[in-house]
């Protein structure tokens, strides 16, 4: 991807659906036992791979001018696959839907691509080996592919995590919703809560409050239609992009804005970010709004960590932000960035570096030393095969003098299809 150096942006707009809520509705839909209608839903590649491996595990999914219509069946009608479940780039699907297969009778095998085949799956293989599942996997159970031997009689258990990971708690809670007795989840920091507000909507009798979460498996699931909102981790690019080009005030309608995911915005706007949320209202469980941005002068600001769970997926753009921000801006405690699409510390400090930054590399997080008016010289960049990078660069890039040349860029088609095309809109 070439990019160019832009005035200003302006428009109103729509992002894409949320990539976490389409991944839980397809597989939440699939495991119901009943017919769910989907709107908005996620077509990027992590999400069309999701909709493949459900496929491949015997539920029919039909596209219907541009919605999905899941035909749900139960986890014990599922099929045995016969080959492989290749979940490409994406955690998110591998990590819950190991938990949906480990509560089947029957083998199946979940891969993926270089990044996903060496990030952490052990956080999922011993929790759910305690519950019963028989489950192995490469580098001595460390890592996919992952083979699991399902079992129907999973025990419920109480959990007390010291990582506070989305993917880990919706990994077990997809096991636990067939599995025998109750399943309490204790994480030290409050993490995504989508999984627990679908379960919530599809009538499951689950108690959660962000740290803690209790599901009762015994009175199963109903199935309603589910609108997935516009994805805040995309929107999160936009509005950057709108703050740090002079002149630019964007509307993006329709996001989602969840409380476990939406503090990236208290953060924009203690860096004196002009942001506005309007129209907030509940829709398929989960709190919609449209987010109004202008262009604004930014200083840097103190990140406490507790908040990052919170923005893990906006760290990346923030870090942008934080660039042009007049002061040093920290961030600490985010080793788990190194375990993202690609090793997000040590890309964000190489790569943007490149295109003129001061940022320095710690060993869980970075500082930057942020300035309004330095000059973003443009050059040539890599992704690393991260969509989130490749985002972040093209945002900073659109203050660049010259061009800057972002190599790998394919990628961004994994959670924001129709970015490109949406900045051009912004741009004229
Ligand atoms: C996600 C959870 C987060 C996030 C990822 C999506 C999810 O990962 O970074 O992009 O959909 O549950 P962790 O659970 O590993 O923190």
């Amino acid at each position: 991807m070439e990019i160019y150096g832009v005035k200003s942006l302006n428009g109103d707009i729509r992002v894409p659906g949320d990539k976490s809520i389409s991944h839980r509705s397809a597989i939440i839909s699939s495991i119901s036992g009943k017919k769910v209608i989907i709107e908005n839903y996620l077509f990027s590649q992590d999400c069309i791979n999701t909709i493949e491996i459900l496929r491949n595990l015997g539920v029919k999914i039909e596209n219907i001018d541009n919605n999905l219509m899941i035909h749900g069946v139960k986890t014990a009608n599922m099929i045995e696959p016969r080959g492989v479940l290749d979940v490409g780039n994406s955690g998110t699907a591998i990590r819950l839907i190991a938990g949906v297969l480990a509560s089947t009778d029957f083998m199946s095998i979940l891969s993926g691509d270089v990044s996903i085949n060496n990030r952490p799956m052990k956080r999922i293989i011993d929790p759910l080996r305690s519950m019963g599942a028989s489950i192995y996997g490469r580098d001595n159970n460390k890592k996919a592919p992952l083979v699991i031997f399902g079992n129907k009689k999973l025990q419920g258990k109480r959990f007390e995590f010291s990582l506070s990971s989305a993917q880990l708690k919706s990994c077990i809670l997809l096991a636990a919703i067939n599995a025998e007795g109750v399943t309490e989840i204790i994480q030290p920091e409050t993490s995504r809560d989508h999984t627990e507000r679908m379960l919530q909507y599809f009538g499951a009798d689950i108690e959660f409050d962000g740290k803690y979460t209790r599901l009762d498996p015994s009175k199963g699931l109903e199935a309603r239609n589910i609108y997935v909102p516009g994805d805040i981790s995309s929107a999160a690019f936009i509005i950057v992009a709108t703050l740090i080009l002079k002149n630019s005030h964007t509307l993006i309608r329709d996001v989602g804005v969840n409380p476990t995911r939406n503090h990236f915005l208290e953060i924009l706007k203690k860096m004196g970010a002009n942001i506005e949320i309007k129209n907030i209202r509940t829709i398929s469980n989960e709190p919609v709004a449209d987010i109004e941005t202008f262009s604004s002068d930014l200083t840097s600001v103190e990140i406490e960590k507790q908040w990052i769970p919170n923005i893990i997926d906006e760290i990346p753009v923030l870090a942008v932000a934080a660039s042009r921000a007049n002061g040093k801006t920290i961030i600490e405690g985010a080793g788990e960035l190194r375990n993202k699409e690609s090793d997000r510390i040590s890309a964000l400090s190489t790569q943007l570096k490149i295109i003129g930054v001061d940022i320095r590399e710690q060993k869980d997080g970075f500082e930057i030393t942020g300035n309004s008016n330095s000059d973003i010289i443009g050059g040539t960049v890599d992704s690393m095969g991260d969509h989130r990078i490749a985002m972040s660069l093209a945002i900073l890039s659109l203050l660049s003098k010259n061009s800057t040349t972002i190599l790998d860029s394919d990628c961004i088609d994994t959670s924001f299809p129709g970015f490109k095309y949406i900045l051009k809109k912004l741009m004229a």
